[in-house]
């Protein structure tokens, strides 16, 4: 066990009552980034893996399968391999957003190139199936695969939906649904699985995974506007740079003067901004209460993950995932 103190964060306390099975997967984790014939690999693997990263959602694979009573040893390799499938999403994702901060650093792609970004990605998420094969279980498998094809579908709609003011939230949940909740339900559905669960507890932790995965999202995107680029470890302003319809726009748009929505189509469907824009955006948004309203949406889905777990059994695991559903919304990183 570690020596760390059990400490106030739901996310700390995870990662506390969680500490030997995650030692054994960031063990993993390194060893299997690792390529013996291509050293631009762990270059920009450990350039990523060592700055951290909240390992969120391999937490969520070992809390749902341990809360089920597994007793290993094949957790640790699911876990290694969201860790694996998220890491290859961000490489490509900053490469897509032509981001220049991650995790506090500068990206992979800023670093080196978009080239390296790709490619390293598509190495990881190779990885990442060779590693979910191993525990020999077809049902994770199929849970796995299906989540990176979904992952990908969600960014691709998203950037057919990005500069079209017409974009509904029922389209940004499709695609938050796609792109990031895709990976949560996928960790805590293959930590049950591989746990033995019933039916209705597999449903449970993919259901709560679902909803969480949707609220941390939306919380995301509300820090891409109001959040700090030195606590966040990315840039602000990324989504309006990049002319994305995320909720708060959405629901900004949805409540626009004719003047206002004059503003909204140079700006995201023209592209032409300018110094000062972003500024007017976000007291568009102010004025409107639409990071009021988009905060009040994903605490809805922070409940509603939290009721997901009510069919689970009694378990201080139980209890922290359920304390991080409310902690995501309200974090600040
Ligand atoms: C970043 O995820 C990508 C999104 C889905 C918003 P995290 O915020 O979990 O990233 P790390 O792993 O902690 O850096
Ligand atoms: C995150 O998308 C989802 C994936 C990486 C698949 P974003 O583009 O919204 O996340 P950040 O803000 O760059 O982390
Ligand atoms: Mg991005
Ligand atoms: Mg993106």
């Amino acid at each position: 066990m570690s020596v760390m103190e059990p400490a106030q964060k739901p996310h700390d306390r995870l990662a506390y009552a969680l500490a030997d099975d995650m030692a054994a997967v960031n063990h993993m984790i390194r060893a299997r980034m690792a390529s013996e014939h291509a050293p631009r690999i762990p270059e920009v693997t450990a350039h990523l893996i060592e700055a951290g990263g909240k390992r969120l959602r391999p937490m969520l694979v070992l809390a749902a399968a341990r809360l089920l009573g597994y007793a290993g040893p094949f957790h640790v390799h699911l876990a290694a391999t969201v860790e694996f499938i998220h890491t290859a999403t961000l490489l490509h994702d900053d490469v897509v957003d032509e981001s220049a901060r991650r995790r506090g650093r500068p990206t992979a792609n800023l670093l080196w190139d978009n080239k390296s970004s790709v490619l390293v990605g598509d190495y990881l998420f190779a990885r990442a199936f060779q590693l979910m094969v191993e525990p020999g279980n077809l049902r994770v498998l199929d849970i796995l695969a299906n989540a990176s094809a979904t992952i990908a579908e969600g960014e691709v709609l998203q950037l057919t939906a990005a500069q079209d003011l017409a974009t509904t939230e029922a389209i940004y949940l499709q695609v938050v649904r796609g792109k990031t909740a895709a990976l949560f339900s996928a960790a805590t559905e293959s930590g049950a699985e591989i746990a033995g669960g019933t039916p209705a507890q597999v449903k449970a932790l993919f259901d709560y995974g679902d909803a969480l995965g949707i609220a941390f999202q939306i919380v995301d995107d509300l820090l891409d506007y109001g959040g700090s680029a030195v606590v966040i470890g990315k840039n602000t302003g990324d989504d309006f740079r990049e002319r994305k319809l995320t909720l708060p726009v959405i629901k900004a748009v949805a409540k626009a003067s004719p003047e206002e929505r004059a503003f909204w189509v140079r700006v995201i469907e023209k592209g032409q901004q300018s110094d000062g824009d972003l500024e007017h955006a976000l007291a568009l948004m102010t004025k409107h209460g639409a990071m009021e309203d988009a905060r009040a949406d994903a605490l809805d889905w922070a409940a509603i993950a939290q009721t997901a777990l009510k069919a689970l059994p009694d378990h201080p695991l139980r209890d922290m995932l359920s304390d991080l559903a409310a902690y995501v919304v309200e974090r600040i990183n």
